[in-house]
């Protein structure tokens, strides 16, 4: 497995038409369920680990976010990952990051990121900020298949939407989506669960509970009463807990599409998001 820091290293010919695994480093098993994923396909296989200050807003967690290469290359060397690659902010953005910023905040997303109100309305800068940087690293990178897991779903579907409508940039390059991958306990995998104070473990459990609870509703209205119940019970502020069409993310308006519950609460200082796929009609 080698480090690569400099791009023009990319074009390597056994990295040609690789399976990618974006990343933001801080790693776990659900990075791990990615890489094991995209092995299966059989391509050489490249992660990158950057830091995206762009999709950061100001009062965000870009400076305390975890960075921890040593041990993010100690769980993707067994993995047999061919490269890890880890590019400056200057490499990304070689037009410095305050142009950076103007352009992320001008890029043209999906209707999936804008209209929901759902990330789009909690974080307004946020998707800017990952298109810019997904769509560079697809231009460097150049994969043939791109994974991405469903814990971040409405990123995911921005992505997805993104490379649909953009085939002459991207050519055919595939994006799959994988599996949110949990503890036992059940909440969802994620860098920032590092920041949880033993006192908010338990709360957090109240994320996938909720989600569990709301899967036995036949109704919206109802399954979103139950998500707000179980979360209001456990003390966490909800900033969101809805069930969406699964593909535009707007309100469900019949019953003939699939489903998509989504939460985002507040626990202390950390925001948790998980979602889940559901089967209920308006
Ligand atoms: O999901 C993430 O870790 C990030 O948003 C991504 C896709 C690597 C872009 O910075």
């Amino acid at each position: 497995m080698r480090i690569v820091d400099d791009p023009k290293d990319l074009s390597a010919p056994d990295l040609c038409g690789c399976g990618f695994v974006p990343t933001m480093g801080a790693l776990h098993e659900g990075h791990g369920s990615l890489v094991r994923r995209a092995s299966a396909d059989g391509r050489p296989i490249v992660v990158s680990i950057f830091v995206n200050p762009t999709q950061f807003g100001p009062s965000e967690d870009y400076a305390r976010y975890p960075r921890t290469l040593d041990s993010d290359c100690a769980l993707l060397e067994p993995l047999g990952v061919a490269a890890v690659f880890v590019p400056s902010v200057e490499a990304i953005y070689p037009r410095g990051l305050e142009a950076a910023r103007t352009e992320a905040a001008a890029t043209q997303l999906p209707e999936v990121a804008t209209r929901p109100q759902l990330e789009d309305a909690c974080r307004p800068t946020h998707f800017g900020g990952v298109a810019l940087v997904v769509g560079r690293l697809f231009d460097l990178v150049r994969p043939g298949r791109a994974y991405f897991g469903e814990k971040d779903y409405q990123q995911l579907r921005l992505i997805e939407d993104m490379v649909a409508a953009d085939r002459g940039r991207y050519g055919s390059l595939e994006i799959v989506p994988c599996p949110t991958i949990r503890e036992r306990d059940g909440l969802a995998m994620s860098s920032r669960n590092r920041y949880l104070a033993p006192e908010h473990r338990d709360a957090a459990l109240a994320l996938s509970r909720a989600l569990q609870i709301a899967h036995s509703a036949q109704r919206v209205a109802t399954a979103e009463r139950l998500m707000r119940d179980t979360l209001d019970a456990h003390g966490l502020e909800t900033e969101y807990a809805v069930v969406r069409d699964a593909r535009t993310l707007m309100p469900v308006t019949g019953f003939e599409r699939p489903t998509r519950a989504l939460i985002a609460v507040r626990l202390g200082s950390t925001r948790l998001i998980d979602n889940a796929q559901m089967t209920v009609w308006r």
